[in-house]
């Protein structure tokens, strides 16, 4: 039934390495080994390294001064599963249905790293070497903000030092179109709570009187975009670069319309920014998002209550050229205008990463466009997303190396919701992609 390889992402898939809930911590640590003995048992050198977060994975083969050096990076945490009654089948418990395998991770990034490793393994089994210096670095904090692998790749820069590097965790156009990705959005999360009364309140007693977080902290939040939804944070599009023609050219070509996207997410309407199409919104405009929000009662049927607190979990999507200090800087003074003096505002910093553009016509670039077109027969679309890998410019700081963005996951993957899913199919044209890519980057001058 299921092919060999399958079996080896089926196994990856099982565990539960949810990096952001350090109730999972021992799974997290669990794959991390289970990683680094797969890359042993296919002939490469391999380590688990601990960190003060959750452990890295480094492999390499040996080395030749005479090869070009590519490090391929990755990531084995996923997203929490919630809300886990929404998914089909249990979110640890890999499946395939009609040729996609469902499961946590599946797309997002277990599947397209393990495509790479794959790639190799096969590439060692029919020629017995790689035409490259290759490192395998795959981390488990991604999915929370990398925050211990600048560390990391301080302590061991010398060794982990390429000539470039690729990344498999983004997305494709759809089945079977290709899409080499030059730009992703970056980030900023922050945490907004506001503080009433000392204690919960009785909203019978003491409603009318008391100040209430949650109707407050609903106002501050109403007071981020006007009413056409724009973003309403004064001076927040100040340092914005515009979309070039070619891109809007480029993005209009591809089936990838305001239709279409309607159709993905199973909406009845899009809303955003007005004057950009939804591509164009997703992949090169910021946003101010709340992705969670809460306060008082949440459980069944009512209770007569003015919470003492509420909070509201924000990101901002950011392009270039804006940075995460500078979008800080302009949120906080907001909130702190905006906020009513009734309450207490206590705004966290959370996780931060710069916007990231490359040149698609680089040397590098083009051998990777090559090997796209090699493997599905046609050439890859040029595309930003909207996503963020905040450890790109770390990367790039450290390792003084390039990066390649070589997606292989589908818009409607399920990337960080219920039934995260990836099929068949790009799993095994991404083991063919890998092959073709460490040829065309050897031979590149
Ligand atoms: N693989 C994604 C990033 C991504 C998604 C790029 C879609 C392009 C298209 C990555 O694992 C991810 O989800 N990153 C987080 C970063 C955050 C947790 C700091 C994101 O974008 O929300
Ligand atoms: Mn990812």
């Amino acid at each position: 039934m299921a092919i060999p390889p399958l079996d080896q992402l089926f196994e990856f898939l099982r565990f539960q390495s949810v990096s952001t809930d350090l109730n999972y911590a021992p799974h997290v640590t669990a794959c991390a080994e289970w990683l680094a003995g797969k890359f042993r048992g296919m002939g490469l050198s391999a380590q688990s390294y601990p960190t003060a977060g959750h452990p890295v994975v480094v492999a390499r083969n040996e080395h030749k001064p005479e090869r070009r050096t590519v490090l391929i990076y990755g990531h084995y945490d996923v997203q929490p599963v919630d809300p886990p009654e929404l998914w089909t089948t249990p979110p640890f418990e890999p499946r395939v249905e009609s040729g996609v395998i469902f499961g946590r991770g599946a797309a997002d990034n277990k599947g397209q790293i393990m495509a790479h490793v794959l790639g190799v393994e096969k590439t060692l089994k029919e020629k017995g070497d790689l035409p490259v210096n290759l490192i395998f670095l795959v981390e488990g904090e991604e999915e929370c903000g990398s925050d211990n692998l600048e560390a990391f790749l301080n302590e061991y820069r010398d060794e982990l030092k390429p000539d470039i590097i690729a990344i498999s965790d983004t997305g494709m156009v759809a089945p079977g179109v290709p899409a080499f990705t030059y730009g992703l959005r970056g980030i900023l999360a922050l945490e907004v709570k506001l503080f009433g009364a000392a204690t919960d309140l009785h909203s019978g007693i003491y409603g009318g009187i008391a100040p209430n977080p949650a109707t407050l902290l609903s106002r501050m939040i109403a007071t981020l975009h006007d009413e056409s939804f724009s973003v309403a944070i004064p001076s927040f599009y100040e340092s914005v670069a515009p979309i070039q023609q070619w891109e809007r050219d480029e993005w209009a070509s591809l089936p990838l319309g305001d239709d279409a996207m309607k159709t993905m997410i199973r909406s009845p309407a899009l809303l955003g920014e007005p004057g950009y199409s939804a591509i164009e919104r997703a992949w090169a405009r910021p946003t101010a998002e709340v992705n969670g929000i809460g306060g008082g009662y949440q459980g069944q049927g009512s209770k007569t209550v003015i919470p003492r607190e509420a909070f509201a979990k924000l990101t901002f999507r950011l392009v270039p050229n804006q940075t995460p200090a500078e979008i800080e800087a302009k949120v906080r003074a907001h909130l702190e205008r905006v906020c009513p003096p009734e309450v207490r505002l206590e705004i966290t910093s959370g996780h931060g990463g710069d916007p990231f553009l490359c040149d698609p016509h680089s040397p590098d670039g083009l051998a990777a466009r090559r090997a796209m077109a090699r493997t599905w027969g046609r050439e890859p679309a040029l595309i930003r997303e909207g996503g963020s890998i905040p450890i790109l410019h770390t990367f790039k700081r450290i390792l003084g190396a390039d990066i390649l963005l070589l997606g292989l996951a589908l818009p409607d993957c399920a990337a960080h919701a219920p039934n995260e899913n990836f099929p068949v199919a790009n799993l095994e044209a991404g083991i063919r992609m890998n092959q073709a890519l460490l040829e065309e980057l050897a031979a590149v001058k």
